[in-house]
């Protein structure tokens, strides 16, 4: 993982070049994988969990010519689970059965994944996600890469290395951020981007306001390491906290109203009040961000992750002709003018390996990288805000050289952090 600062002019210009909905780059070097045929192209998962599971069969769904040939993950029990239940779909198992000796286990399983496959779905916890790209990018494989794309500024930095190699290779790279690839929010976000149905955005109220999430228990036998991995949603260094994990799709939905630029500051709060208990980790259960911009518009963002409390999750576009509520698809103009998107819904989660297949298929590489990177800093930036309890620049942020973690992978003991104190706790 790389650890050079860059400046944030470097940051942007590398990556601007590929903002958007789903930027096409050149094939300036076709990558190993066949394109432009029909030909069967051989997938392999990393990361056997619920999204991996899913993902995959989203694959299979999007592409006939798609056939599922290695699977990996720390925990052998956990890619047994994946390979029996893939066996269970009676409409897509003949293109998902992975033979036994395709199911790797341990830390290095993505490489072998990656080696005996043409495209690979990277779903493991976000921690791990900079160095299983590199590793796959460097091996020619186009990649669908779930969200968060990492959990610190270095690995965000790495990431968009891989993206800009991948870029130059002809690779495509498409992001889990899958709200951008949903059909109603897509023509909401052109109404308002493009026609300017509200005029120009003043300001933005986000919210990711939930319930609470599993949790894996414990067993004697396990290491601690074992026991984090586990459960990894509650360790920062895994997961992100929340704010990361989660609620980037919020985030990520408020940045693509702000065209995909970075905010100057954000001041954020945060703690944990439901989560007392040394099982949860070290991470918090509230956030609440205000994100101001060089244009001087304001993002306010609040996140939660608390039981019985009341969930709320959308944004509410404030501008100076009127108000659109992105996840419901309205808009309401001052003049008491009223749109509703009432198009096709098909499944986004399809339809984002639609358009991968087809762009690999059809060598129009697709490159999600700078949104995935610059939604992933965003959310790091709230949660380095509200843990410090300090304004924050971006440049700050995205120069960051802390790196959340062990050095190295083994199955012995690893220290919980211990929860962030804002005016105490310092990430810079
Ligand atoms: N786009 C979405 O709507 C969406 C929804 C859910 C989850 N996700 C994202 O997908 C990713 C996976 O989430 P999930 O819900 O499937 O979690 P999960 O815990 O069910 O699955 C993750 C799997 O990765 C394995 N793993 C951990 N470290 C690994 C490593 N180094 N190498 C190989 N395998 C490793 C774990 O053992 C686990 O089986 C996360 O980044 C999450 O944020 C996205």
């Amino acid at each position: 993982m790389t650890r050079e600062k860059p400046d944030r002019r470097t940051f942007l210009k590398t990556s601007s070049a590929t903002a958007g909905t789903a930027a096409f780059a050149p094939a300036l070097l076709a990558p190993a994988v066949h394109t432009g045929h029909q030909e069967m192209l051989k997938l392999g998962l990393v990361g056997c969990g619920g999204r991996g599971e899913g993902a995959v069969l989203n694959a299979l769904s999007a592409d006939a010519n798609v056939k599922l040939v290695a699977i990996g993950d720390t925990f052998r029990d956990r890619a047994l689970i994946r390979q029996a239940n893939f066996l269970k779909n009676e409409e897509l198992a003949s293109r998902a059965t992975v033979a036994d000796d395709q199911v790797f286990d341990g830390f290095e399983s993505f490489k072998k994944v990656v080696d005996a496959s043409d495209v690979v779905i990277l779903a493991t916890p976000p921690h791990f996600r900079p160095e299983h790209l590199a590793y796959a990018v460097e091996q020619n494989k186009h990649c669908f890469v779930e969200k968060p794309i990492a959990v610190d500024a270095p690995g965000v930095r790495a990431v968009q290395k891989s993206c800009d190699i991948a870029k130059e290779k002809g690779i495509s790279i498409v992001s889990g951020l899958c709200w951008r690839y949903d059909l109603g929010i897509q023509e909401t976000m052109r109404k308002i981007l493009e026609e300017k149905a509200i005029g120009e955005i003043v300001s933005i109220e986000s919210s990711y306001n939930t319930g609470t999430l599993w949790h894996r228990g414990d067993q004697e036998d396990w290491s601690r390491m074992e026991y984090q991995i586990r459960n990894w949603l509650y360790f920062n260094w895994l997961s992100g906290d929340h704010i990361v994990e989660q609620a980037i799709h919020s985030l990520d939905k408020t940045a693509w109203l702000m065209g995909d630029v970075p905010p100057v500051k954000a001041m954020a709060l945060g703690g944990r009040q439901q989560r007392t208990d040394s099982k949860w980790g070290d991470i918090f259960d509230h956030f609440t961000v205000f994100y101001e911009y060089a244009s001087g518009q304001r993002v306010y963002f609040t996140c939660r992750q608390q039981a019985d409390t009341d969930q709320h999750t959308d944004e509410l576009v404030l501008g100076t002709k009127g108000q659109a509520q992105v996840i419901k698809h309205r808009i309401k103009t001052n003049d008491g003018e009223k749109w509703r998107y009432r198009g096709p819904k098909p499944s986004m989660y399809v339809n984002e390996h639609v358009e991968f297949f087809k762009s690999i298929r059809s060598g129009q590489p697709i490159n999600n990288g700078h949104y995935m990177c610059n939604s992933t800093m965003l959310a790091i930036m709230g949660r380095m805000a509200a843990y410090t309890g300090k304004t924050l620049t971006w440049e700050e942020c995205i120069t960051s050289t802390q790196r959340l973690g062990p050095k190295e992978y083994t199955w012995g003991d690893v220290p919980t952090s211990p929860v962030a104190i804002p005016g105490v706790t310092k990430v810079l």
